[in-house]
């Protein structure tokens, strides 16, 4: 794994040997790492926002310019079960086996570093799958091994190691409820099925890629359901989460209200 594979934008504002978005690093570095991620220098644990939400809530967004104005770091952690399925699509697995799948979530290794423009490059098995991660087929298989417990449990330490000094965003869809249960912050986004269809027509269109709405509303309601309804971590907020609906709201609103929630006491 190339050691430069180092987020060094402002989403990862440690620039230690154990980078967060160098998942490899972190888990070399900090083996023992206590699982609550408590700061060893400090006896406050490390603060954590919590951001998640069903598939185009602007949860992505979102979290990353609240990690850049907190100056924390950032997780993706939907970018580790797409990193997943990408790799299971490589190797051609079948999406009902489910021990190759857990086999293949143990043998695949899952960077971040920081592309030309200074957007966030994701390596797996050291190829850059950046724009692959980000496709329809990525993302279904994603949510079908997301389902799968085994795959769950494997990644957990992954994303749990991404607790470092000063801070954490984590977005996901159990970052408060099993990740980070004990989250100093958590916000629970919503927007209507159409709007998240419509927000995703215009990324696919400026991309060049035809769609048609209806198409993407049904496959967001058919993620939807298959999210909330598994039996391991289903996509629900937690009891303690701020939920805000982002529909009809702009980008600058809906963060103001974010880092509101992160100024008010926590607890
Ligand atoms: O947020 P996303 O669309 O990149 O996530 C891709 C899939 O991964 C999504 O269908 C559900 C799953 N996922 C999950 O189960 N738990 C997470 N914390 C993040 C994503």
């Amino acid at each position: 794994m190339e050691r430069e594979a180092r987020h060094s934008s402002g989403l990862c504002p440690a620039e230690s040997s154990a980078c967060p978005h160098d998942l490899e690093a972190v888990s070399k570095v900090l083996p023992s790492r206590r699982p609550g991620g408590d700061n060893p220098r400090m006896d406050t644990p490390t603060p954590v926002l919590t951001i998640d939400g069903p598939s185009g809530s602007g949860k992505g967004t979102i979290s990353r310019i609240v990690a850049q104005r907190l100056g924390w770091h950032y997780l993706d952690s939907g970018a580790l079960y797409r990193a997943v399925g990408v790799a299971a699509g490589w190797a051609d697995l079948d999406l009902d086996d489910a021990g190759a799948l857990v086999r293949c979530t143990f043998d695949t290794t899952i960077g971040f570093r920081e592309g030309e423009a200074g957007d966030l490059r994701v390596l797996v098995n050291g190829h850059d799958a950046t724009d692959e991660l980000r496709t329809e087929t990525a993302g279904a298989a994603a949510s079908a091994i997301a389902a799968i417990p085994e795959v769950r449990a494997a990644l957990k330490d992954r994303q749990r190691a991404f607790r470092q000094p000063p801070g954490l965003v984590a977005d996901g869809r159990d970052m408060g409820t099993v990740i980070f249960p004990d989250a100093a912050h958590k916000v629970f986004l919503t927007a209507s099925a159409e709007e998240r269809a419509e927000r995703r027509y215009k990324q696919l269109k400026d991309k060049g890629v035809s769609v048609t709405i209806d198409g993407l509303l049904r496959e967001i309601l058919a993620r939807d359901a298959r999210d909330a309804s598994r039996a391991v971590a289903p996509l629900r907020p937690a009891d303690d989460a701020v939920r805000i609906d982002t529909t009809g709201l702009g980008i600058d609103d809906v963060v103001a209200r974010v880092l509101d929630v992160v100024s008010r006491p926590a607890g």
